[in-house]
């Protein structure tokens, strides 16, 4: 797992993206680098890219980089085309035709389910807790929230540095819960998304989701919603209200309220 990280203003850098390293390395107290060749596997460094915010770090052995973008592949494809009838989250959350509920996302990631959520017309708030993703998270969503897609969304989107277990209800209009925590991951690690195992490097393994999920089922809210993969145990011990499968997960749903 990766332990310290760095910002990396080197050479191959233009003078804006070394500008901002310079900034985000003052604002944050990070150490800045200009060889990426001297990090191991236990470190990452930030750079910025054409003014977008990545992570180099290693894999396998070999130096990759992990960005998030809220236009990015299939997720931004299913955003802007996204209808009540075609998404099984719209369902999974409660959307009905003149009703959108208010979504805390406790468990951010990479944005992809609160974009389709925020699609779909609710306001969401994310709350990431590990620091590098919640950094990458955050640039992606300043630079979404320039474009004219984040203006055409129904719903919005917005993002705190937080761990939702200690996170205080009382006075929020939340109305759902959706917790999509890491899950250890069986197969053989060359088959898992690249991705997701960078994820892993960073943020390791969600060890404590059934301390999340009876957070979750502790608050004022109507219905908790936990995506999990196909095939995997329910978090906690209560047995979900009603589950509503896909093709690789399934979402079980727990009213609350
Ligand atoms: C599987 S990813 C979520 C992916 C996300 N649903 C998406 O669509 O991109 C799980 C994320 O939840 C974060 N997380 C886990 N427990 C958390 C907690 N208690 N508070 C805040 N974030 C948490 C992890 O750091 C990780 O980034």
């Amino acid at each position: 797992m990766i332990k310290q990280f760095f910002i990396y203003k080197g050479e191959s850098s233009s003078d804006l993206d070394r500008a901002k390293a310079a900034q985000l390395s003052e604002s944050l107290n990070i150490d800045a680098i200009d060889n990426l060749e001297l990090l191991t596997s236990e470190q990452a460094a930030f750079a910025f890219h054409d003014e977008k915010l990545l992570l180099h770090l290693y894999l396998d052995k070999s130096l990759t980089d992990l960005a998030f973008d809220f236009h990015d592949g299939e997720v931004g494809f299913r955003a802007a085309r996204v209808s009540k009838s075609n998404e099984v989250v719209a369902k999974a959350i409660g959307c009905k035709p003149n009703y959108r509920p208010v979504v805390l996302d406790a468990t951010a990631g990479m944005g992809r389910d609160s974009l389709i959520m925020a699609a779909l017309g609710c306001n969401v708030i994310m709350n990431e807790r590990n620091f590098a993703i919640y950094q990458l998270l955050k640039d992606a969503l300043s630079h979404y929230k320039q474009s004219k897609d984040y203006r055409a969304l129904p719903g919005s989107l917005d993002l705190n540095e937080a761990d939702s277990i200690k996170a205080v209800l009382e006075n929020e209009s939340f109305e759902v819960i959706y917790l999509d925590p890491m899950f250890p991951e069986r197969k053989k690690s060359a088959l898992v998304k690249k991705e997701m195992r960078l994820f892993k490097q960073l943020a390791g393994e969600d060890n404590d989701a059934d301390r999340l999920f009876n957070w979750a089922m502790s608050q004022p809210v109507k219905r908790v919603v936990v995506k999990r993969p196909k095939g995997a145990p329910i978090l906690g011990s209560s047995k979900p209200s009603h589950e509503i499968k896909a093709k690789k997960f399934r979402y079980d749903v727990y009213l609350v309220g």
